[in-house]
């Protein structure tokens, strides 16, 4: 990104990632300039920083390079100049000098010129921005410099939890998972949070041979081949742990485990899949944080709906009171003939859109979960998670796929929503 573009960055950075509650990591601002200053306090104020050390020191290059000779550099340094010249680019190489191998700079400073730019991007810095910086500008910067440096630039953490029990949320997850990997070809890995309550290995026809617990373990002891052997392959391009031999009345693991395992996971799969149903709380929790969308899955029920629209609530509440990133799924929709729930009176009355409309089909989901078959390798399957997961999923997940011909009759006429609304009503 370029100076020119600095002051477009929050609209640039929405959608794109870096809503999430950001690592432990160190921040270190130094400006003469008041403003930024003032923006860079505010980032104490800024939920996805509530694990973040933020300094912010009156002071300059000088300031920053008195400070590493003595004390260690935080992940990430600010510096403000207002002079650009041979004698500052010297000084930002004698702080570099200083700085722990890994710290990131940007630098801010008074003039938009590109060959500076250039010139500083071959330095190594970071970025360089222009002033005046704004408090969003600020914090977009320095959320998206250290997602870029703790290696999950581009991951995408996905998460499915349920409104109630048994609404298909484990269902659609591993539906959604298939789906991103069989037909938009991304890496991806499947996580199961709920422990021996898993229903993973049948839906996905495999030997749960392992826990969350001793996958945990492995993760700790940095014993990267062990964990490795848990993994199992459902296809070339879709892994899940191979979990749920746990036992199903003991305690879980603790939500720090788990945040270490998605550290993990999120290196080395552009996408991970969360089932939060069925989890414990601290689990849900630590997933619905960090997670980049959160497909909140209901039924048309009328419990389903009120529990979905206090779920709606608290996971705002958690991310910051914004609904960014928040997907509601109805599914199991014309399972009780003539009881649906109209899907603006859903909307309106849960102050969300409808994302996806899932309907009751019990010859493919009970049919394929008997069989201990994906639902993608079926041709209906296919069409159903082309046409309903993936235009969600695909919101942040690059990759495209084709809806085929099936799909195409499916919805001919009225878009594929409507085909799949007519289906259900020739039921
Ligand atoms: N759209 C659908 N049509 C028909 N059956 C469905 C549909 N969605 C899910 N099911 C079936 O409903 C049952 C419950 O699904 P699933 O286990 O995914 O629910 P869950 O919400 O994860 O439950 P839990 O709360 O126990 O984790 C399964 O047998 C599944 O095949
Ligand atoms: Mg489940």
């Amino acid at each position: 990104m370029s100076a020119v573009e600095n002051q477009s960055l929050n609209s640039e950075g929405k959608g794109q990632g870096n809503s999430i509650l950001l690592p432990q990591a160190s921040i270190a601002v130094f400006s003469k300039d008041q403003e930024t200053l003032a923006s860079a306090r505010q980032l104490e104020t800024d939920w996805r920083f509530a694990r973040v050390v933020v300094g912010v020191e009156d002071g300059d290059v000088n300031s920053a390079i008195q400070s590493y000779q003595e004390f260690e550099s935080p992940d990430l340094v600010i510096v403000q100049t207002e002079t650009i010249d041979a004698a500052f680019t010297a000084k930002l190489e004698e702080l570099a000098g200083h700085c722990t191998e890994g710290t990131s700079a940007i630098v801010i400073g008074p003039e938009n010129d590109v060959n500076l730019y250039r010139k500083l991007i071959d330095m190594g810095i970071s970025d360089y921005l222009v002033k005046p910086i704004m408090a969003n500008v600020m914090a977009e910067i320095c959320a998206k410099t250290l997602i870029e440096k703790i290696g999950v630039k581009g991951s995408r953490l996905i998460a499915f939890i349920g409104a109630k029990g048994g609404v298909g949320t484990s269902v659609l997850c591993q539906s959604a998972a298939c789906g991103v990997a069989e037909f938009m070809g991304q890496k991806t890995f499947l996580l199961d949070a709920c422990g021996g309550w898993s229903t993973m290995s049948v839906g996905l026809g495999f030997e749960p041979v392992t826990t969350l617990l001793e996958a945990a373990k492995e993760i700790e002891a940095e014993n990267q081949d062990n964990f490795n052997r848990m993994i199992h392959k459902v296809t070339d391009k879709l892994s899940v742990l191979a979990s749920g031999s746990d036992v199903m009345l003991d305690q879980s693991i603790s939500a720090d485990q788990l945040e270490m395992m998605i550290d993990v996971l999120m290196a080395k799969y552009p996408v991970v899949f969360v089932d939060l149903s069925h989890s414990p709380q601290a689990l849900q929790n630590v997933v619905i944080t960090r997670a980049n969308q959160i497909n909140l899955v209901s039924t048309q029920g009328l419990v389903s709906l009120r529990q979905s629209r206090s779920l709606v609530q608290e996971i705002k509440d958690l991310r910051g009171g914004e609904d960014d990133g928040i997907e509601l799924i109805i599914n199991m929709s014309g399972m009780v003939s003539g009881q649906d729930v109209p899907r603006k009176d859903i909307e309106t009355a849960m102050d969300l859109n409808v994302s996806a409309v899932v309907p009751f089909d019990a010859k493919l989901f009970q049919g394929n979960e008997n069989a201990s078959r994906r639902i993608t390798s079926d041709k209906d399957g296919e069409t159903l998670v082309k046409s309903t997961l993936l235009p969600v999923v695909q919101k942040i997940v690059s990759g495209d796929f084709t809806v085929d011909n099936a799909a195409d009759k499916a919805g001919s006429g009225s878009g594929l929503l409507g085909g799949l609304m007519r289906k259900l009503s020739s039921k």
